[in-house]
């Protein structure tokens, strides 16, 4: 079954949508959602009294309750929404990681997950260690250990799913071996929830960061998950209207969880957009999910090989969703132009991983970037379009 007719995108664009690691395409539900927030009952959350804005605050409020459910946390005070996973990270990283000498991140970070730490003023082997991979982009574990021995009670900063290489990491086992160095971990899920099952107490993480535009949902809207016990330990990184119990002109005193975190008006048809988006992950299923999505990468993988001068960096196993490679003695960026001209959307470049480019050596790949709604078709048509680019680029 195709799952396009769920997303009007499909319907009103001839463009074949392999850039879904940028941003996925949104459900029906979720802009008739948002439509039904601006048209209907548009009002402020928290603060108003009248009908609309009661409403607001209902949806708002459901919204991080089915969150909770969804990512199957203890308590719905976990769930704290931010504008995206940049913010969250941000977050975490200006308020609870900030006094953590040694921050541990992995090579296949997004530059969210290593900008922020350079901005705090860590640089690599000073307050920042970087764990390396072993074949097909694993993540180190050897090395991880040797690094938390020497630097326990460390703040442990890493993706689940690369954005460049759709490399899954094992997050249950870095959360258990972090854990055993008195150390803290953060959970980059920028590219995880729309591909992948996530159970937060099953994984033991201490803050997951999460995406709603990722997610078939809204721009503008994500989470990040807080362990209930570090509620209390982690300090607003902005604070304003809405976070507070009681103010003087000299003090100030807080709500508790979620509210102290949620500074000013919220991204309030967003986060309403967002439930509607898990709600439709759920009628569809993550084994369908799943089991489509590894048919079509391996479909793809299988596809790309037929081509000689494809350069692979990385196998189909223990990956997911995001494919990248390169055309021997052809640059990405023109390969990017003209499959643009053949109305393939796909993203060329360093894919905000820069230093997993140096250290391959190259400038960036070719990166595309499958959700579940993609289908055969999408890949056939991208195949005979790029064996196309580069006939014209070589000839
Ligand atoms: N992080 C997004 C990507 O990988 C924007 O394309």
């Amino acid at each position: 079954m195709s799952y396009k007719k769920f997303f009007p995108y499909f319907k009103n664009s001839d463009i074949t949508y392999l850039d879904s690691g940028a941003t996925t395409q949104k459900v029906q539900s979720v802009i008739a959602s948002e439509l039904e927030y601006y048209t209907d009952y548009c009002a402020n959350t928290h603060r108003s009294n009248f009908g609309d804005a009661n409403k607001a605050t209902i949806h708002y409020e459901e919204s991080r309750k089915y969150l909770q459910k969804f990512i199957n946390a203890k308590d719905s005070s976990e769930i704290i929404f931010t504008k995206g996973v940049t913010e969250s990270i941000n977050f975490i990283c200006s308020s609870f990681a900030k006094n953590f000498k040694t921050v541990i991140i992995s090579s296949l970070e997004h530059h969210s997950n290593i900008v922020p730490w350079h901005m705090q003023g860590r640089s690599l082997g000073d307050g920042l260690e970087v764990v390396g991979y072993k074949d097909n982009f694993a993540f180190d574990f050897d090395e991880f250990e040797r690094i938390l021995v020497k630097n326990p009670n460390s703040f442990v900063s890493v993706t689940h799913i690369s954005n460049a290489f759709g490399t899954i990491n094992d997050i249950k086992k870095i959360c258990a071996m972090a854990h055993k160095y008195d150390s803290y971990v953060l959970i980059d899920g920028a590219q995880s929830l729309a591909h992948k099952k996530i159970d937060i107490q099953d994984i033991d993480c201490d803050f997951f960061a999460i995406s709603g535009h990722k997610t078939f949902a809204p721009t503008g809207v994500g989470a990040v998950y807080i362990k209930q016990e570090l509620l209390n330990r982690v300090e607003p990184y902005q604070t304003g209207g809405a976070t507070i119990k009681t103010v003087t002109y000299n003090s100030s005193t807080l709500l508790d969880s979620p509210y102290k975190f949620e500074a000013g008006t919220q991204n309030i048809a967003g986060v309403i957009g967002f439930r509607k988006a898990l709600e439709f992950i759920d009628e569809v299923g993550y084994e369908i999910i799943e089991k489509q999505e590894y048919r079509l990468y391996e479909y793809l993988h299988n596809e790309l090989k037929k081509i000689s001068e494809v350069v692979f960096y990385n196998t189909t196993k223990e990956t997911i969703s995001n494919k990248s490679f390169n055309i021997q003695g052809v640059i990405h960026d023109d390969v990017g132009i003209l499959l643009d001209k053949q109305k393939i959307a796909i993203r060329v470049g360093h894919h905000c991983a820069m230093p997993i480019m140096e250290k391959l050596e190259i400038k960036g790949t070719i990166r595309v970037s499958l959700a579940f709604y993609n289908d055969f078709d999408d890949i056939d048509i991208f195949i005979v379009a790029l064996k196309r680019a580069i006939k014209m680029l070589k000839d």
